[in-house]
């Protein structure tokens, strides 16, 4: 792979993301200052991801705010494969979502794809269910309203979902299905299956309610592909298809290229990592923008865009705009050393999560309170 090329699917994040490209390989539009004022009009402030083109293309949402406006209220449809620990990008989609839930007075559905997992990796099928469930506190600590929110773990919740997926499964061909993933005739079947179970959610309210419900899907911008076929399926068995929202990758510590594994500790910061083991693993691996010398660095001034603890506060530890402003400005003059931009991340990051931490331990007792019985 050369410096220009990347590949992004459900199953590979590889190279240097261009997402102004992934834009027009994937079809989606880019969120530009139109959409995010129509937004605003209905959530009276912006949601810092959104200014910040975080969220940065969509699919139909005019579609949407066009039915939102004309009195048809939405759903909201996320989801987590429990591949491991959830880390700070993880997160991200999650945080967005209870924003939008909040604002919009949504009901969420959330999939915890344990079989998906079980069916693309190692490990036996129980541990990605207890992974799942580990996963699931993350996901309630960020706030959501157990009232609004249901969370499907596919392999509590198969019937609901088989019984929906078939009409998927019936009209997704191998195909179609090895051009979107790129599988070969060696991928087991189970996986050619599985983008028919992560479709249902997607058209779950309409067909309990009897009556078609728009739904809105926050989603990072890897999970595209599944619902392109999807959207191509749901107008054939007389659904809407869903909106989309695409987000961003935060980067792996280590530098830009690619997304953050959870297979690697030293890649990214876990929500359970301590204060201690946040401050070595920034100190140590987060990528530097800063020049080479002290000098060089306060005569010319670091570069804040491949600068990873930047892109932290940036993207998910540094909501306040005038803030955020005044880091890049001082970065990039050289005034604010790599060390210094460092401290202040490690700082946000372990705010942050001292408070999920704790959010985190109080969702253990509220599960139940989230899951849906078949
Ligand atoms: N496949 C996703 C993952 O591996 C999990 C998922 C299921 C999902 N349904 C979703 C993600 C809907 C976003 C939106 O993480």
């Amino acid at each position: 792979m050369t410096k220009e090329e990347f590949l992004v699917t459900p199953y590979t994040v590889e190279g240097n993301i261009n997402y102004e490209k992934l834009i027009k390989k994937f079809g989606t539009e880019p969120i530009d200052n139109i959409l995010l004022n129509r937004i605003k009009k209905h959530t009276g402030e912006l949601h810092f991801m959104l200014k910040r083109k975080i969220f940065f293309c969509h699919r139909d949402l005019n579609w949407l705010l066009n039915k939102y406006e004309n009195g048809e209220k939405f759903y909201i449809y996320t989801g987590r494969g429990p591949s491991g620990k959830m880390h700070l990008g993880h997160l991200l989609p999650f945080l967005f979502t209870k924003w939008l839930q909040d604002k919009f007075n949504c009901k969420t559905i959330i999939q915890i794809t344990d079989d998906e997992k079980y069916l693309f990796n190692n490990k036996k099928l129980e541990e990605y269910t207890k992974q799942g469930l580990e996963n699931i506190k993350d996901i309630i600590a960020v706030g959501l309203n157990p009232k609004l929110t249901e969370i499907m773990i596919d392999t509590y919740n198969s019937k609901t979902l088989y019984n929906n997926a078939i009409h998927f499964a019936k009209r997704l061909t191998i195909s179609t299905i090895k051009s979107a993933f790129g599988f070969n005739d060696s991928y087991n079947i189970g996986q050619y299956f599985y983008t028919s179970f992560q479709a249902v959610p997607a058209i779950l309210e309409s067909v309990r309610q009897g009556k078609n419900i728009p739904c809105l899907i926050p989603l990072g911008v890897d999970q595209d592909p599944h619902f392109r076929l999807a959207r191509d399926i749901c107008p054939k068995l007389g659904y809407y298809k869903p909106a989309i929202i695409h987000s961003r990758f935060l980067p792996p510590l280590q530098g830009i290229e690619g997304k953050m594994s959870s297979s690697k500790e030293e890649t990214a910061i876990f929500t359970t990592d301590d204060k201690e083991t946040v401050r070595k693993k920034v100190m140590k691996y987060a990528f530097s923008g800063g020049r080479k010398t002290l000098e060089e660095h306060r005569k010319y001034g670091g570069n804040p865009e491949i600068d990873v603890s930047y892109q932290y506060l940036y993207q998910l530890l540094e909501p306040n705009d005038k803030k955020i402003k005044e880091i890049h400005e001082e970065y990039k003059s050289g005034n604010l050393l790599s060390g210094e931009l460092k401290q202040i991340m490690v700082k946000k990051a372990n705010e942050f999560l001292e408070k999920h931490q704790k959010a985190r331990r109080k969702a253990e007792e509220k599960i139940e309170k989230f899951l849906i019985k078949d």
